[in-house]
């Protein structure tokens, strides 16, 4: 069996947990949901959110994944042998994988829009909706790219977690992050720009209902990848010397500023370009935006195309970074649980999810019809499932589990790396407070209105 790999530094634990955090959920999910729900007042609930549940709860899952090394299934095992907490992990593993059959498919129609722009098509997409219907119907052309995708999330994968997700996320996430600027640059100084950034800027409050205030707390907890396996596993190979809750802060920090910035990337180019409303759906990204650069750069075309090429490059490695994490959790089981080697358990990962990710993408063409599960399409139960299910379920129990049943002496230990970066006590008892009573209640009324 293969020593246990551990990041190499701390800028790699940074990029390798910020690249999984930002993902589809940030530029794909996060302005649609500003667009449905008033602009800047959701922004705001939003990073309520993510700084009073998100970043306690990304600690506790770093806590669990630090101190015992372990993959996140024998993490629970090792910690609370024996009893029902070990179903947590299982869950953890199985909810990865469970995620990853359908994200393939989003990144597969990234992967698709990525190479269309790369060849300058995407300017010349005549009827954008009929275009992305044919596409995703089509039986055959998106599981090549769904497949694909997977399979360059496995490469990286196979090669381990310093040579493959260390240095990927090393190289990936800069690039990410100064295509990033250059749109947000590009967007914010179009004609009509303005209208975008009021919008973005200006609180709509009488939009915020319960719903509202619900849905900034599921979006949190989806862009910032807790509640599962992903960032328990990511922990396991941090360094001793990595400070927990800094680390947290930083993916958050990186994690909302991309998510806000993909709002002044999208906003202002959409509003730019008259008659296109800014709540367009889950389309926005496939459907309006083609639209969008079309129009915006409609006297100089190359600039349209440049546009279009970054930001679906964007979308394409905020993507895979976040696949990586989301692949790892269950290659990292095989290993240790069935002493199988790297290469085996992330090939049988990676089989598994294009064969089950098939099923998600035939929902949008030959399978659309077939719904044997509550009436949902494959790809619409994989999505509900994980998304307003095991999340929240995950999220109670890793609260619970971190509040009542972890030994307040592992907790301190790891919260100040054994002693040498002191935290003041009545921090450590604010966050056993919060894990026992705070998070379990707030996520349990997410989770029980959302399946109202
Ligand atoms: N956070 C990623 C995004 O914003 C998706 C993701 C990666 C995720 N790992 C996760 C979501 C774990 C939930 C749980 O797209």
């Amino acid at each position: 069996m293969e020593k246990r790999a551990n990041f190499g530094s701390k800028l790699g634990i940074i990029l390798a947990a910020a690249g999984s955090a930002v993902g589809l959920g940030n530029v794909w999910r996060f302005p649609t949901e500003v667009g449905a729900n008033g602009g800047a007042a959701f922004i705001l609930i939003y990073v309520l959110c993510v700084l009073v549940l998100g970043v306690p709860l990304m600690v506790a899952e770093f806590i669990i994944g630090r101190h015992t090394h372990k993959n996140t299934a024998d993490a629970y095992r090792q910690l609370a042998p024996g009893t029902a907490w070990v179903f947590q992990g299982y869950l953890g593993v199985f909810t990865s994988w469970f995620i990853l059959c359908y994200y393939a498919v989003v990144a597969g129609w990234t992967l698709k829009y990525l190479m269309e722009s790369a060849l300058g098509e995407v300017a010349h997409i005549s009827e954008s909706t009929a275009y992305f219907e044919a596409f995703t119907s089509n039986p055959l052309i998106p599981l090549g790219y769904m497949a694909a995708s997977v399979m360059m999330c496995h490469l990286v994968i196979v090669r381990g977690v310093q040579g493959g997700i260390e240095r990927s996320s090393k190289l990936m996430m800069p690039m990410l992050l100064v295509i990033m600027f250059v749109l947000v640059a590009t967007s914010v100084t179009m004609p009509g720009a303005e209208s975008g950034v009021f919008f973005l800027l200006h609180p709509d409050f009488s939009k915020i209902t319960a719903d509202v205030v619900l849905s900034a707390m599921g979006q949190a907890f989806f862009s910032l990848s807790i509640a599962m396996g992903c960032l328990c596993t990511y922990a396991s190979y941090f360094t001793d010397d990595a400070k927990l809750v800094k680390t947290a802060g930083s993916v958050a920090l990186i994690d909302t500023l991309v998510a806000i910035m993909s709002g002044f990337v999208i906003f202002p180019a959409v509003f730019s370009v008259t008659g296109v409303a800014p709540d367009a759906g889950p389309g926005l990204v496939f459907i309006t935006l083609p639209k969008v650069f079309q129009a915006a750069f409609a006297d100089v075309p190359w600039l349209g195309a440049a546009f279009a090429f970054m930001f679906y490059l964007l979308l394409f490695l905020a993507a895979l970074t976040s696949m990586m994490s989301i692949h790892e959790p269950p290659t990292a089981f095989l290993i240790e649980r069935f002493r199988i080697s790297r290469h085996t358990a992330t090939g049988i990962v990676t089989a598994s999810v294009i064969a089950v990710g098939t099923l998600c993408s035939l929902s949008f063409g030959p399978l659309r019809d077939v719904r044997p599960l509550f009436g949902m399409t494959f790809f619409d139960f994989f999505d509900f499932v994980s998304a307003k299910i095991f999340l929240p379920v995950g999220g109670i129990i890793i609260a619970l589990f971190t509040g009542w049943r972890l030994d307040r002496a592992i907790i301190t230990a790891q919260l100040t790396n054994n002693g040498t970066q002191p935290v003041p006590e009545a921090l450590l008892k604010a966050f056993v407070f919060f894990m026992k009573w705070v998070a379990p209640i707030a996520i349990t009324l997410i989770f029980v209105y959302e399946l109202r």
